[in-house]
């Protein structure tokens, strides 16, 4: 039988800026409190869109961006807004962004009566996407692919950079939301399915982003989205409704968010969607107690994108909009992202003035986003001169860059080590993502959809391109084959593969995110499967390479695929770090950080239960993916063996040590991730059959070994009771590294 020993508590605040600092910075938001009147008090809880001020018409992707002067007016003086985000339609160069933030600061800190700065947001989810030219980094699947926080935090702190180089102090990112449901649409931008390796890497990128203290030039304040559950709705559709016990909702789909704010994150961006009922822009539970006072964040909540106007035109649990913002505000929103629209400032004066929002309500909002324009300097600099920043969109970060693909690509299948690819013989290309840099990016680069062509910088490769650099345009045969979704000219690729040594199969989804990403089937397109089933006629051998929003069901073509390389959304240097590892420059190291499906109707992660398991002969082998997590292959071979531990038995107050020595048996260095997984034999609530706990990425030189140790203790093997309690059960637990295994006895 199973003793509850220990409530655990994971939380605690952590400060980055010295307590006479704090006192000194309360003590200034107390003054400006004292002094603002409620409509400036609202303003500041009010975030518009840039087109608001901007001249023109919302949305429009022809016109160049101009600040309307008298617009900018009547949104700061009369409104006194706050906060304003977005751009437009598409990226911007860096001196367009200077021009216009420089002209909003300066009306904000000379014309208004408060002379508060605005605090301006982006969504810079892998580089500073919606600047010309910027870095553009792998989406946060293909950073978790590299199993490597240093690199994510190296991404983050260039990404960072690039944000301030831009004028702009505050990124919507990282996403922290769990990639558990794989028919999403915003499935790329996760870090996984694992929360513990969703939270190693969200703590990299937000150190990046802020450093130890983002009152700097060249940091930003992180947003951390979308709190919380947002990932795993029942259809799979985006923002519709989750059904999550809560007990669920702290093992799994909190813990990232909990180890962010511990980090020192100041700013949270609320899930759209609805759980178990409740819209979560209407939770108090989810966003006062459990946000605000358990977990101690004292940074502010932003609404997402209308989603108080939402709680009325698409919840249904408020009549109108005056009801839904007091809603939404009593649930301890601080911030609308209206965008759109000011009647909210009107509606929320008018609930304040009824008593149905209480001033305290308002003045606790106000101070939590004065902290942060505080905490990010923003009153001595509401931006900085854009002469510091020459390192941006250097040759050093698109090196930076280079390596974080390269780490990210997995290789999930080699038949008979076909690759790499011999440089002396002939490659068909072929496939919808073999010529194009934006299934290679994504969606949220230079645009919202990632879709527009236009934008691309001319200097980056696509697949072709850089295999083209790699065996000489001679060797190189490139057929398009087919589009995202049309076939184009599969027959002339069938023609070609008869001269050619092997054939490089490109996938392409296309690139989406959010509503537009909506699909019906996770199948792969099925011209684009076509086309894999008449080359594979030729008898040569294929090779494919994924660049998926989701993973997308390959089942019926993978038998005919020699190789299988999975990319993600590697970025812009993503064409390159394909090739060299196509051909053998570089070797593998990414591992799947999420459970690739082989059919539609069976999606588990690798943390299932024994239950999932249970066939229709009801043996125990219903577990059946296509690709599992972790996995990802090598040029060279590892060896695991000596797995040992330091004791059987520990108590509540042991510790326990593991150690595992690791080879590199084959013939050239590699880097490899060992990782270490613990199974609860027996628990209160159904115990999982493995949990990732420690995870390490070493390189080893060919021949070379290396003895790694980790520390497991005993709030490590924590899960969440019934009572929605973190405890460690008594008992027994086994650890495994790659095939081994060992016992141990936790006891009272
Ligand atoms: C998305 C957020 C994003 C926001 C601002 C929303 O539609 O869900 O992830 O940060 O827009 O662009």
């Amino acid at each position: 039988m199973n003793i509850k020993l220990i409530p655990l508590s994971l939380l605690c605040l952590f400060y980055t800026t010295s307590p006479a600092q704090q006192n000194a910075d309360e003590a200034t938001i107390d003054k400006l409190i004292a002094q603002m009147t409620l409509a400036e008090k609202v303003g500041q809880m009010t975030q518009l869109t840039l087109d608001k001020v901007a001249k023109g018409k919302e949305f429009d992707d022809n016109k160049t961006m101009e600040i309307d002067p008298q617009k900018l007016d009547s949104v700061l003086l009369h409104y006194h807004v706050g906060s304003i985000l977005n751009t437009g339609t598409y990226a911007l160069p860096r001196e367009k962004w200077y021009e216009l933030i420089s002209q909003i600061q300066k009306v904000a800190t000379q014309k208004t009566r408060m002379k508060i700065p605005v605090l301006y947001g982006i969504d810079a989810i892998h580089g500073a996407t919606f600047t010309a030219g910027s870095t553009i980094f792998p989406q946060e699947l293909a950073m978790a692919a590299t199993w490597n926080p240093s690199l994510v935090e190296k991404a983050g702190a260039i990404s960072a950079y690039e944000v301030r180089a831009s004028a702009i102090p505050w990124n919507f990112s990282p996403v922290l939301d769990l990639g558990r449901q794989p028919l999403w649409s915003r499935f790329f931008e996760t870090f996984g399915e694992d929360p513990y390796l969703v939270a190693q890497m969200g703590k990299a990128i937000i150190h990046g982003y802020q450093g130890d203290d983002f009152n700097h030039p060249e940091k930003v304040a992180a947003c951390l989205k979308h709190y919380v559950g947002y990932s795993n709705s029942v259809s799979g559709k985006d923002r519709s409704p989750i059904l999550m016990p809560e007990r669920l909702l702290r093992e799994y789909y909190l813990v990232p968010f909990a180890e962010a704010v511990k980090n020192g994150a100041m700013t949270v961006m609320v899930n759209s969607a609805e759980i178990n009922g409740t819209p979560v822009h209407a939770d108090y539970h989810i966003i006062t107690e459990i946000l605000k006072q358990e977990l101690k964040f004292d940074g502010f909540a932003v609404t997402d994108w209308e989603d108080i106007i939402m709680l009325y035109s698409v919840h249904n649990v408020a009549a109108n909009y005056k009801d839904a913002v007091a809603m939404a505000i009593n649930a301890g929103i601080d911030m609308s992202m209206t965008p759109s629209d000011v009647t909210f400032c009107k509606l929320l004066i008018e609930n304040v003035n009824e008593g149905k929002v209480a001033m305290s309500r308002i003045d606790d909002a106000v101070r939590r986003i004065l902290r942060v324009k505080i905490k990010l300097g923003l009153f001595e600099h509401p931006y900085y001169d854009a002469k510091m920043y020459p390192k941006f969109a250097s040759p050093e970060f698109s090196n930076q860059n280079y390596l974080t693909a390269l780490e990210s690509v997995t290789l999930l299948k080699n038949n008979n080590n076909i690759m790499p690819l011999s440089k002396g013989k002939k490659v068909l290309v072929t496939g919808a993502g073999a010529n194009l840099l934006n299934p290679l990016n994504g969606a949220w680069t230079y645009t919202w959809q990632g879709v527009e062509t236009k934008h691309n910088p001319k200097d980056k490769k696509t697949v072709l391109q850089a295999i083209q650099d790699e065996l000489g345009a001679d060797k190189t045969i490139y057929v398009e084959g087919t589009s995202y979704d049309k076939d184009i000219n599969t027959a002339e690729a069938v023609k070609q593969a008869q001269n050619a040594d092997y054939i490089v199969v490109v996938l392409a989804e296309k690139p989406s995110a959010e509503k537009p990403g909506d699909i019906e089937d996770l199948t792969m397109d099925r011209t684009q499967l076509n086309l894999v089933k008449e080359l594979a006629k030729s008898g040569k051998p294929i090779v494919l390479v994924l660049l998926e929003n989701r993973p997308r069901i390959i089942s019926e073509i993978e038998p005919l695929a020699a190789a299988v390389v999975m990319a993600y959304h590697p970025g812009n240097e993503g064409g390159r770090a394909i090739a060299e590892i196509l051909f053998g420059d570089a070797n593998p190291s990414g591992k799947l950080p999420f459970t690739y499906p082989r059919f539609t109707g069976s999606f588990t992660t690798y943390d299932y239960k024994k239950s999932e398991t249970r066939d229709i002969n009801f043996k125990f082998n219903a577990v059946n993916p296509q690709f599992t997590f972790g996995s990802g292959l090598s040029y060279t071979t590892f060896q695991y063996s000596d797995l040992s531990i330091d004791k059987t038995k520990i108590t509540l107050n042991d510790s326990l040590t593991v150690t595992v020595k690791l080879t590199n048996t084959g013939a050239r260095e590699g880097k490899e991730v060992v990782q270490m997984y613990v199974r609860d034999e027996v628990a209160s609530i159904t115990p999982s059959n493995k949990r990732l706990r420690a995870f390490s990425k070493v390189n080893l030189k060919a021949g070379e070994s290396t003895t790694l140790s980790f520390v497991i203790h005993p709030k490590d093997l924590a899960f969440v009771n019934a009572k929605n309690e973190w405890i460690t059960e008594a008992g027994d637990f086994t650890v495994m590294i790659d095939g081994m295994s060992k016992g141990f006895l936790l006891s009272k």
